[in-house]
Parts: C-alpha cells; structure tokens; sequence
C-alpha cells in the first residue's frame, strides 16, 4: 500500500492536469474602424459553446456533438480565442487550439476566424498568439493539418508540407 501511495503522490509526479495558466488576456489590438472599442486575445477556456457552434456554422463547418466539443476544449493543452469587444459587449470572432504532449510535441487545431474578420491579419495574428504561447512552454514541434485551401496560408506562418519528404497518414474506421 505504501509503494503505491508513494508512486502516485511522490514529489516528482507529474499532476496529469498540468496545462499552461489559463484565463489571461494574451494580447490586444485596435479594432481598426472609427467606432472604438479593441481586439483581444484570450486563453479563458470558459466559452459559450453555442458562440463557438456559431462562429463554426459561419464558416459553414460540419456540427459536432457539444459535448464532444466541450470535452476536446477541456481535454486541450491550450486554448486561444479572439474576442471583438465593444463598451460590455463580447463577440467571439476567432478560436483555435493545441493538443500536447506537454513536452515536445503540440498539434493545432479549429483555427477558425468569423467570415466578416477574415482578410484583416487577424488569423495570423491569432496563430503567432497561438504559437508563441507553446514556445513559452518549450514545446518545439507544432504541426497541424490544414485544408487544401489554407495551406498558402499557413505557409506565410512559416509551416512546411511535408518536411524531409514526412508524410502525415490517416486511420479511419471501417
Ligand atoms: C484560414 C483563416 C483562419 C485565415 O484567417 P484570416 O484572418 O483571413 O487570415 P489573415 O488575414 O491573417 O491572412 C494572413 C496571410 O495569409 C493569407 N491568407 C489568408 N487566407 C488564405 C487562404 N485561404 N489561402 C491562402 N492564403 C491565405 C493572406 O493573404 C495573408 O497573407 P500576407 O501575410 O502575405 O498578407 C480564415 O480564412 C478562416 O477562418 N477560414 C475558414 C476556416 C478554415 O478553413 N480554417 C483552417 C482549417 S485547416
């Protein structure tokens, strides 16, 4: 009983939940037009899930289960969304986030930013936001899978397709 206490409560365990701090505001930037108000970027994980199944559906991605999603969210090493704020008023306008090993490893996932956003430099910036937060944590090698139709953009963000000849492969059930 002792061996056992002691493998899983010894001071060099690694708590199985240790994600980056959350809840912060990143960065901030202008809106860019005459009415005010500012840009923001946060890694809260606390998002209406019914705003994000929105933000989504506007850039007409299949629904998922909003359990599945909210899991994924819990289940993910770090989150950064991109919020529009006027006076008290929030909008989601952007999301994406990272899965890790916490270690070596991160993999991005649902870069998604709102279709009246798109075209401003906001998906970029979103993505270094994203970025520079996993190379704060020491992760070194970032992947991801992008869509036939954003691989240019990602390519302004400095990703390879396909380095050393590396090949990423699917499994889907039957
Ligand atoms: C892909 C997406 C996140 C880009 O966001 P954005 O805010 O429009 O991008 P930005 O304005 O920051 O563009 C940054 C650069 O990428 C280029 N770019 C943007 N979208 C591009 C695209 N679809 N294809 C090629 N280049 C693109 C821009 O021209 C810009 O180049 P520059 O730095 O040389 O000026 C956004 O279009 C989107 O949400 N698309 C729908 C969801 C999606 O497909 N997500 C990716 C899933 S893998």
């Amino acid at each position: 009983m002792g061996f056992w206490k002691s493998l899983f409560t010894g001071a060099d365990t690694v708590p199985s939940t240790q994600l980056p701090q959350s809840g912060g505001v990143l960065a901030e930037v202008p809106t860019g037009d005459d009415r005010g108000g500012r840009i923001f970027f946060s890694t809260d994980r606390e998002i209406d899930l019914y705003e994000l199944e929105e933000l989504c559906d506007a850039v007409g991605w299949a629904r998922r289960p909003i359990r599945k999603v909210r899991k994924a969210i819990q289940h993910s090493f770090l989150v950064v969304s991109m919020w529009e704020q006027r006076g008290s008023r929030k909008r989601l306008i952007g999301f994406s986030r990272a899965t890790s090993d916490h270690a070596f490893n991160a993999t991005i996932w649902d870069v998604v930013v709102h279709p009246d956003y798109q075209g401003k430099g906001l998906g970029k910036t979103l993505m270094k936001q994203l970025i520079k937060k996993l190379r704060s944590e020491d992760i070194s090698n970032v992947t991801l899978f992008a869509d036939p139709h954003v691989v240019d953009f990602y390519r302004t963000l400095g990703f390879m397709p396909d380095p050393e000849g590396i090949k990423g492969m699917f499994w889907y059930p039957d």
